[in-house]
Order: structure tokens, then C-alpha cells, then sequence
């Protein structure tokens, strides 16, 4: 018997859930968000910004939430964060997230979701939260301490799926263990208290995760990604700054040639050809033709959503109204969901 919590177990369902969204899509709700840490990139777009949209247009029910909360589990500061927040709702809008179908809040504006968190700790062991590898794994590429909130903040991510009854998140890889804990604590507070919450589960990318331009896992702190938001002449300057080698003939490898390849994918999933196809385009035409293939790639592929975003920039009356209608909202759905629950618990007065 494969363990519930694996890998595989979670890629079954959620392939299951993927095969039945575009035939029960009122069965769903999905809930998913960002960390308002920086612009969002090439790799967030193709790995999850697609497809959240993709769910909107097929009828499910839509929220995305920037966890703004978050970005100080393991950092001291909140500089530029209402800057950031207001270009990730930009960046959602210019990628087709649509205000009128999908509540986009952010969750420090949401009380009564964040109230959420008091029974919800008292649902998990210390030896539990001890045990999950991606709070391990952020703290030691932060070099944070554990912070009470770093320990927690994954409790406070079951608050965010829970409040409005999500029941398939988009995430990738790295977060399921947040969600086997969001499925613990739901069935834990229904055994206890009677059912309020659903099973969730996690929807894995059907998409192979984009590399950046050098092949490492892309990343702003990399210098390899490539943002949605910037000009078509410094996505020029990016792309020929990136670190190729000598090799004339080009081939995919992304084993012994990550730069190569890394190049070749984003050329890929920007024209919808393979990697293979446009390396035989090339051959022995070299970097210099396959970066000059890969800035013309990307810029024909992200035209039409940076003049979007040029639009939605010129009215940030409309961007601040989208999060506070947003934010209502959430608002409302957190206080159903917590009147609920105060009367599971009797803590009606
Ligand atoms: N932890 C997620 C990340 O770092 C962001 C996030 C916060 C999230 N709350 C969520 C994702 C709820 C999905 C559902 O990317």
C-alpha cells in the first residue's frame, strides 16, 4: 500500500481531479496565492498563472490570495510590500485573471480568516509542524531562525485554503506537505466537531517545470528568470548575458549543457514546439542564433500581456479597487465560515 501522504498518490488525484474539472467544474473550488515577494516571472506564468486561468474560464470557482503574512516567515522586513502587492494583482490582471469571476485579497485583510488559526493549532503536534521539509528547507536557504510564525505559517495556509472551503490547490511539488497538513487539520476539526470542511487536494502542474536561462531552478535571486513585467530590450540583454558554452552544434542536454538547454525550453513553451525541433532548426548556428531565437520567442509570447500591463498600470484606481472588493469578499465568506464553526464548537453566546 503506496502511504496517502506520497508523491505519487498526490500526482493520481490530482490527475483525477484535472480529468473531471472540465466536466464538474461547479464542484470545485480552487484557491491558490502568491507570496508578494517580487515581480512574477516567466516560470510562474507557464507553472500555475495559466492554469489558474484556465480553471476560471472552465466555471470553477476562483480565489487567489497574496499572502502577504507570509513573506515575514522568514524575513525581518516588509519593504516595497504594498508596492508588490499591487504589481502581483497587475501581473494577475494582464494575465487574464478576471476580477468579476476570481476574488483576488489579500489575507492580512482578512480577520476573521486569520481567526481561523487558534483552533487550527490546537489540531497538530509540535511534532508535527517539527517534521515538515519544505519549513526545513526555507529556513536553511533564509539562514532564519525558526521563528513561531516559520514553524506555523503552514497552519495559516490551511486557514487560507479552509476559510472558503477551497478544495483543489494548485501548487507545485514543494508545497504538498503544507496541504497533508491542511487535509490533517480539516479531518481533525470534522471528527471533533462535526463536518464543516471538504477534502483538498493539491492539483500538480501538468506542465514540466520551466528552468531559468542557466538551467537551475528559475529564480529572481538567480538573475535567470525573466519577469513578466520587464521591457522586450531587457529580456534582449538578459538572454545574451546567460551563460552558454563553446559547443557550435546545438542540442538539447539539460544534463551536460544546462545553459543550451535551459535556453531551448523557454524557446519551446513560448512557440509550442520542442526542444528537439528548434535545436535541428539551429545546429551549428550556435548560442548567439539560439539566443537571438529564444529573445524573439519570448517577447512575441509576452506582447500582448505587458501591453495589458501597461494599460493596468496607467489606473491604479481600478487596480486598488479590485483588491478591496476582493478583500470584502473574503471578508464575508471568512465570517460565514467562522460563524460555522463557532457553532460546531458551542462557542455561541
Ligand atoms: N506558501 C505558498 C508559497 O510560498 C503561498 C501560499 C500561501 C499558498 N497560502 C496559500 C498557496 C494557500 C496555496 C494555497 O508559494
Amino acid at each position: 500500500m503506496p502511504n496517502e501522504n506520497s508523491y505519487e498518490v498526490a500526482q493520481r488525484r490530482s490527475d483525477e481531479i484535472r480529468a473531471d474539472l472540465a466536466k464538474h467544474p461547479g464542484s470545485y473550488t480552487m484557491l491558490t496565492g502568491d507570496r508578494p515577494t517580487g515581480r512574477l516571472h516567466l516560470g510562474h506564468y507557464f507553472g500555475t498563472l495559466k492554469g489558474r486561468v484556465e480553471l476560471q474560464n472552465l466555471g470553477v470557482k476562483t480565489s487567489v490570495l497574496i499572502a502577504d503574512y507570509q513573506v515575514i516567515t522568514d524575513r525581518d522586513t516588509t519593504e516595497h510590500i504594498q508596492e508588490n502587492v499591487y504589481n502581483l494583482v497587475i501581473d494577475y490582471l494582464a494575465c487574464g485573471i478576471d476580477p468579476d469571476r476570481t476574488m483576488i485579497y489579500a489575507h492580512s485583510a482578512v480577520p476573521a480568516a486569520n481567526q481561523l488559526m487558534l483552533p487550527f493549532l490546537s489540531l497538530v503536534s509540535e511534532a508535527e509542524l517539527q517534521r515538515n521539509p519544505t519549513v526545513k528547507a526555507e529556513m536553511e536557504a533564509s539562514g532564519h531562525e525558526l521563528t513561531g510564525l516559520l514553524l506555523t505559517y503552514p497552519v495559516h495556509q490551511a486557514c487560507d485554503i479552509l476559510f472558503c472551503k477551497g478544495n483543489v490547490v494548485p501548487v507545485g511539488r514543494d508545497q504538498l506537505p503544507h496541504i497533508e497538513l491542511t487535509r490533517l487539520i480539516a479531518r481533525r476539526f470534522n471528527n471533533r466537531y462535526g463536518t464543516v470542511f471538504p477534502e483538498v487536494d493539491a492539483l500538480l502542474s501538468d506542465t514540466p517545470l520551466l528552468p531559468g536561462l542557466d538551467g537551475r531552478k528559475m529564480s529572481k535571486s538567480y538573475g535567470n528568470a525573466i519577469s513578466l513585467s520587464t521591457t522586450p530590450e531587457e529580456t534582449a540583454k538578459r538572454i545574451k548575458k546567460s551563460q552558454t558554452d563553446g559547443e557550435r552544434l546545438i542540442t538539447f542536454d539539460p544534463e551536460n549543457r544546462p545553459g543550451v538547454s535551459g535556453l531551448l525550453s523557454t524557446a519551446a513553451i513560448c512557440t509550442g514546439r520542442s526542444e528537439a525541433e528548434i535545436a535541428d532548426e539551429i545546429g551549428m548556428g550556435g548560442s548567439g542564433q539560439l539566443k537571438a531565437l529564444v529573445t524573439e520567442a519570448v517577447n512575441t509570447y509576452l506582447e500582448p500581456i505587458r501591453a495589458r500591463r501597461r494599460e493596468i498600470e496607467q489606473n491604479m484606481d481600478f487596480v486598488k479597487d479590485v483588491l478591496h472588493e476582493g478583500n470584502r469578499r473574503a471578508n464575508e465568506i471568512a465570517e460565514a465560515t467562522l460563524g460555522e464553526i463557532r457553532e460546531a464548537m458551542g462557542m455561541v453566546y
